[in-house]
């Protein structure tokens, strides 16, 4: 089986949780970048309104093909309750017939369940199954904690063997 891992990451926490898990399951890994300035006070702001409401966003790459893949991980900071605005755009130009889907959030302290949620809803119509999904609470961790956290979850949720 073939793996990837698609991730949005605003200040590199999900981009850390996507390689650390990309070396453990061994998958390729493909970051998706948000073309819109979402640095800075007024950008965060503007970042939780632009996910509260789901709106689109100009993202690199375009779309993914998926068609190569047997297993794809998406993984999203959790914003305003929601994922990331570049993930919500990105699912909704990818065709996941067929393949298995992992979801993963980050977050500060709360709200990556509805977050991966959300990515669910999006992902199930466009035909993937979601066969888990992981949260990854990252506020006041540093990044070496948040890569032992991470080396947990593969080896609790026994994610290598989906790959296989
Ligand atoms: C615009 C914005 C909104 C956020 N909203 C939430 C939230 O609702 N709940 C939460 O726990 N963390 C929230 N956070 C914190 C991020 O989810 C958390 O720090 C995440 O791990 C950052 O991932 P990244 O470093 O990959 O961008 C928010 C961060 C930003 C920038």
């Amino acid at each position: 089986m073939k793996t990837i891992i698609l991730f949005y990451s605003r200040s590199r926490k999900t981009a850390l949780v996507a390689n650390t898990l990309a070396e453990e399951v061994n998958a390729d890994i493909l970051e998706i970048m948000d073309l819109n300035d979402r640095k800075g006070p007024l950008n965060y702001l503007k970042a939780s309104v632009d996910a509260f409401r789901e709106n689109k966003t100009l993202i690199k790459p375009e779309t993914v093909d998926l068609s190569d893949y047997d297993l794809v991980y998406l993984g999203s900071p959790t914003w305003a309750s929601k994922p990331a605005p570049a993930m919500i755009t990105l699912i909704d130009r990818c065709d996941f017939r067929g393949k298995d889907v992992i979801l993963f959030a980050t977050m500060g302290s709360s709200g990556g369940q509805k977050v991966i949620e959300r990515m669910r809803e999006k992902v199930e119509p466009r035909g993937g199954r979601m066969i888990k999904s992981f949260q990854v609470k990252t506020g006041g961790k540093k990044m070496e904690k948040l890569v032992d956290i991470v080396k947990k979850i593969v080896q609790e949720e026994d994610l290598p063997i989906y790959g296989i």
